[in-house]
């Protein structure tokens, strides 16, 4: 075995962290857990994985959900096509395999949502194939531990960095060893400052000894989110409120309700909506504003409370939805100021 690998496992053994998908001896569970891992946060993904496992408990239960119901159960975790393709992944495992999670990672790779990094995490978690998972702190480790100065982003040095990481796998607990990684990255091996003082490979670590540890990996420089405005239109007809169903690539599959791109005045935001929607509102009245940031995007909304008449027609692919109804639909963040004021406004009447 490998010297990191060893130095590795047995700091493992000691500081490996709780969490409610380690150590389960279902295949998937690691799945579900390796999908909501994906960008987000470990402590952000606990309590949506024990409340998404308890509500689908087998890959059946979730084949057999409601895409609706599995994206309420994602509500606030982001990226919600991971739930999307994680529901269709989970049909797909019921009809081509029987409902089993297959094994080698090249299978695992044909089932909707699972690319080559989750495939080698499942393959190596639930099953203890001997792949390496390379992941973003994964990545920033072995930058450091080999003295790899070339950007991580570039094709040769990732494919270089995969071999290096391959080579650190052991025979047996594959699995283990890459939680290890992943857990050195996200606690020690942190960006920026790293805590080497703490760290099981210092002895080994290259960048630690040439002094660059904080400088790797050398990424390019992310580029900032787009700006873009939005009136957000909160439009009443009695107790009901207008909303859709997004078919965007951006948050596909979520309820919203209707906006326009760009801030407008009241008296313009009236004709925009008698010329978009044909409904004849009240003079639209200013009700907060709220910002939301996306990876690539950051919205800035005001809010505007219109009324319409009692008996309006339901404009061509939206719906009037019950106020109490709403809470029972899939929303996404961005949206929840505004889902608060639909919620309440009638009290403030
Ligand atoms: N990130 C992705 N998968 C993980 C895991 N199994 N443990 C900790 N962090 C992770």
């Amino acid at each position: 075995m490998h010297p990191a690998t060893e130095a590795l496992l047995r700091w493992w053994d000691e500081n490996a962290r709780e969490m409610p998908w380690r150590g389960i001896r279902n295949p998937y569970g690691t799945w579900v857990s390796e999908i909501m891992l994906q960008q987000t946060r470990v402590d952000t993904v606990r309590d949506y994985y024990t409340r998404f496992m308890a509500r689908f408990p087998t890959v059946r239960a979730l084949a057999e959900a409601r895409e609706e119901d599995v994206l309420k159960m994602w509500e606030g975790l982001g990226y919600y096509s991971r739930a999307r393709n994680l529901h269709r992944g989970a049909q797909q495992v019921c009809e081509e395999f029987g409902g089993e999670i297959p094994r080698d990672p090249e299978t695992l790779r044909r089932i909707r949502g699972i690319g080559p990094y989750t495939s080698c995490s499942i393959a190596s978690i639930a099953y203890d194939v001997p792949v390496a998972a390379v992941d973003g702190n994964v990545i920033r480790v072995i930058c450091r531990l080999y003295g790899l100065g070339d950007d991580p982003t570039e094709t040769k040095a990732r494919a270089r960095i995969g071999e290096l990481a391959e080579e650190l796998v052991p025979e047996k607990r594959a699995g283990d060893h890459n939680q290890a990684m992943m857990d050195l990255g996200a606690t020690v091996c942190v960006p920026g400052t790293p805590d080497c003082e703490r760290c099981p490979l210092s002895k080994l670590c290259r960048a630690r000894a040439e002094g660059t540890a904080e400088e790797l990996p050398r990424l390019p420089k992310a580029r900032p989110p787009r700006e873009k405005e939005w009136d957000v239109l909160l439009i009443f007809s009695g107790e009901r409120v207008l909303m859709y169903r997004r078919e965007e690539k951006l948050l596909q599959g979520l309820w919203c309700f209707p906006m326009t791109e760009g801030h407008r005045t009241p008296e313009e935001l009236r004709d925009a909506v008698r010329r978009r929607y044909g409904l004849e509102t009240e003079k639209p009245e200013p009700a907060g504003e709220a910002r939301h940031v996306f990876t690539h995007q950051v919205w800035r909304m005001k809010l505007y409370l219109l009324r319409t008449s009692g008996d309006a027609p339901e404009p061509a692919g939206m719906r009037w939805i019950p106020r109490g109804e709403i809470r029972a639909l899939p929303m996404p963040t961005a949206v929840q100021a505004a889902r608060r004021i639909a919620e309440t406004q009638g009290e403030r009447d």
